[in-house]
């Protein structure tokens, strides 16, 4: 997610992100998940206003377009945090030790894998694997990954990280 791609600071903008991707696709059949997709990597993730504008623009039932959002595990319905640390549970790093990265960021930040911290400032997210396997176990923030992580050194990242 690009930090400085992101909009939806209130509503209004979030409406005028969903008016402005939809358009690209006006006429073209099938086009709500990508739709989904564009809007998300905007915006973050998928608020209701949102959504059921989606639903207006795409012709489509504002349930099929809640139904397709909660299906797919890419699509995110609550706010994420300035920072996803992404932390990578693919085989190299699972075989590598991701379990315990993962439990040494949660606990650092005070939450479970999938939650954002109170302030808003991180969301932990388990992901699939995120291409540089040779340096196992890996999280990536933004576009920074770190490599052949131990569990203290993913909690000093994460307590470091935009300070
Ligand atoms: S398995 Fe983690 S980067 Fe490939």
């Amino acid at each position: 997610m690009e930090k400085t791609a992101l909009r939806g600071e209130d509503a209004a903008d979030r409406l005028a992100v969903v008016d402005e991707v939809a358009s690209k696709y006006a006429g073209t059949k099938g086009a709500l998940i990508p739709i989904l997709q564009n809007v998300q990597s905007r915006i973050g993730y998928l608020p209701t206003e949102v959504m059921e504008r989606i639903g207006e623009k795409a012709g489509v039932p504002a349930a099929q377009v809640f139904g397709v959002a909660s299906f797919y595990s890419q699509f995110r319905l609550e706010p994420v945090g300035r920072y996803v640390v992404k932390v990578c549970h693919g085989t190299a790093c699972h075989v590598q030790g991701a379990g315990a990265i993962t439990e040494a960021v949660c606990s650092e930040l005070g939450v479970e894998d999938g939650e954002t911290t109170a302030d808003g400032k991180f969301t932990v997210e388990s992901v699939a694997c995120i291409g540089c396997c040779s340096l196992a176990p890996v999280i990536m923030i933004e576009e920074n990954s770190f490599g052949r992580l131990t569990p203290d050194e993913a909690r000093r990242i994460v307590r470091e990280y935009g300070d």
